[in-house]
């Protein structure tokens, strides 16, 4: 297993605050940064904002701000967002930020320097809202493909990058490395795309008609075009020019992106770093978006869903759950506030919360004190034996982004522990002072809580604050080092188990 961890996500446009799609997939990154840690694997978390372009000097325009006190303040909004969220991210990338400034212009000055940029004419049609060029073939009515809106007629010198002439090479490459671009029908795709001839990529734009963005070094009359800067703050972050680290960190990079960022990954970025002469990351992950009735869920689209509200309502654990449980990775989800409601209660309220309580009030009768294990019989080897199997099936499922199937099989674990309890009623055996039961009560009630326990650990990196009230409830105090909780028999005989308020209140409640 190679042991360094590097995950990204996008960098958003800061145009805006963000919306469901957005957090989804910075809660994503988040939940494997953290499944990494738990498993001891150093991990380096980054995000980050995109700060230059038309959008966001339009957004600007229109608040009567300057570009940088406008990026100055949403980039604010987007880091309490994340804090508020719970996101651990190990380092916050702005593109406007002079380490970032540095990293475009020395690129842009070597592919210029060694031939791979050159000055050419560009003639296309422009959409200002997605900053790309389409050709007439590309427009789908007349209008942007992407976003449907009407699109303008573009004719200028500008500065192109020689991606042309890496076609082939980035055909072999992805044959060779089956596991680069994910979902495999993703990497299907994209090698369809390169069926078609691969033009050059223009890599500008004049500044007379934008100037938020990096002046390039060799013409400061042109800004380099936003893809150009934002792909490259992967390298950044992970040290280029900047820290000696950076060969053992930046080739494990994970990429993980929306469906539509495929192209600019996969094939812009990819040949830029060829042409840099920079290794390649390990992995681009495409997942699918969030829909409403079938359309995107976007800023200006489908009516955004702001998960701050939503959190507000069933709390941030509820809602990172939600998220990474009902979708598939790699696949579109229909976004639906009943689907939310019914996870929260079925899954949380009835099946985690209801076992913490039913087994809170158990060790009560008892005395309050976790009692020591005593003799297993058959129905708690069977429990353990399957406890002890789950970390590595839950971290092989999660290795593999099949995050909400690696959830299934925790919250299965969870309801084989309720089972375990209906089947052998530990209500219903003497307590102490009959000595008789004794040791088979105790047996099964430190089973259960030991089994809760690793449930909620192998949890903890969707719900960490819950998992965290688990574990004070529970008496346990997790180890300095995670990993090291992972092992059967965490809990220590003894401790106090405390009663407490549900871990998670019917939805009624939480809306008084
Ligand atoms: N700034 C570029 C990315 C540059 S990365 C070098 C950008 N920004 S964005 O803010 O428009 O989108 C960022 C990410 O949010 C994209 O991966 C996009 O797929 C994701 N989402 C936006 N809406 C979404 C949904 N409704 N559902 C899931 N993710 C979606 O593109």
């Amino acid at each position: 297993m190679d042991d360094f961890f590097y995950i990204t996500t996008p960098i958003y446009y800061v145009n805006d605050a963000p919306h469901i799609g957005n957090a989804y997939p910075t809660i994503l990154a988040d939940v494997l940064a953290r499944f990494a840690r738990l498993r001891g694997r150093p991990t380096f978390f980054l995000t980050g904002v995109d700060e230059h372009g038309q959008k966001v000097q339009n957004a600007a325009l229109k608040l009567d701000l300057n570009p940088q006190a406008y990026v100055d303040d949403m980039a604010l909004r987007w880091q309490d967002t994340w804090k508020r969220l719970n996101i651990s991210y190990d380092d916050f990338i702005r593109t406007t930020q002079p380490r970032h400034v540095k990293v475009v212009q020395h690129v842009l000055q070597d592919l210029w320097h060694r031939g791979e940029i050159y000055r050419g004419e560009y003639e296309g049609w422009y959409c200002v809202a997605d900053e790309r060029f389409w050709t007439e073939k590309d427009l789908v009515d007349g209008r942007c493909p992407d976003c449907g809106r009407p699109v303008e007629r573009i004719v200028e010198a500008n500065y192109f990058f020689r991606m042309s002439a890496y076609q082939d090479w980035l055909m072999d490459y992805i044959h060779a490395h089956p596991d680069f671009i994910r979902p495999e029908w993703r990497r299907n795709e994209v090698l369809g795309f390169l069926r078609r001839p691969l033009e050059d990529l223009c890599i500008s734009r004049p500044a007379s008609r934008l100037s938020w963005g990096i002046p390039l070094p060799f013409d400061p009359a042109y800004v380099t075009y936003v893809w150009f800067d934002a792909l490259l703050n992967y390298v950044t972050a992970a040290g280029y020019l900047q820290r000696a680290g950076f060969e053992t960190v930046w080739p494990h990079a994970i990429h993980l992106i929306g469906k539509d960022i495929l192209t600019t990954h996969s094939v812009y970025w990819t040949t830029i770093l060829k042409a840099a002469g920079l290794p390649q990351p390990k992995c681009i992950f495409a997942h699918g978006w969030w829909v409403l009735e079938g359309t995107k869920i976007s800023k200006s689209r489908g009516g955004a869903v702001k998960p701050l509200e939503l959190a507000e309502i069933y709390g941030v654990d509820a809602l990172r759950y939600f998220l990474l449980r009902e979708m598939t990775l790699g696949q579109d989800a229909e976004f639906s506030r009943e689907r939310l409601d019914s996870r929260y209660h079925i899954d949380l309220a009835n099946n985690l919360g209801n076992l913490l309580q039913r087994l809170a009030q158990l060790v009560a009768r008892r005395g309050g004190m976790l009692p020591h294990p005593g003799e297993d019989s058959a129905p708690e080897q069977q429990l353990k034996a399957l406890y002890i199997s789950l970390p590595q099936q839950v971290f092989d499922l999660v290795e593999d982004f099949a995050v909400n199937q690696a959830l299934e099989r925790i919250f299965d674990a969870l309801t084989a522990v309720n089972q375990y309890l209906e089947s052998t009623t530990p209500w219903k055996l003497p307590y102490p002072g009959e000595p008789a039961g004794v040791t088979r009560l105790d047996a099964i009630l430190y089973t259960a809580c030991e089994a809760l326990r690793l449930g909620s650990l192998l949890l903890s990196p969707v719900m960490p604050e819950k998992a965290a009230q688990v574990w004070q409830r529970l008496g346990w105090q997790p180890p300095a080092r995670l990993a090291d909780g992972l092992a059967w028999g965490g809990l220590q005989p003894g401790v106090m188990i405390s009663l407490g308020e549900p871990l998670f209140p019917r939805k009624e409640e939480v809306r008084e």
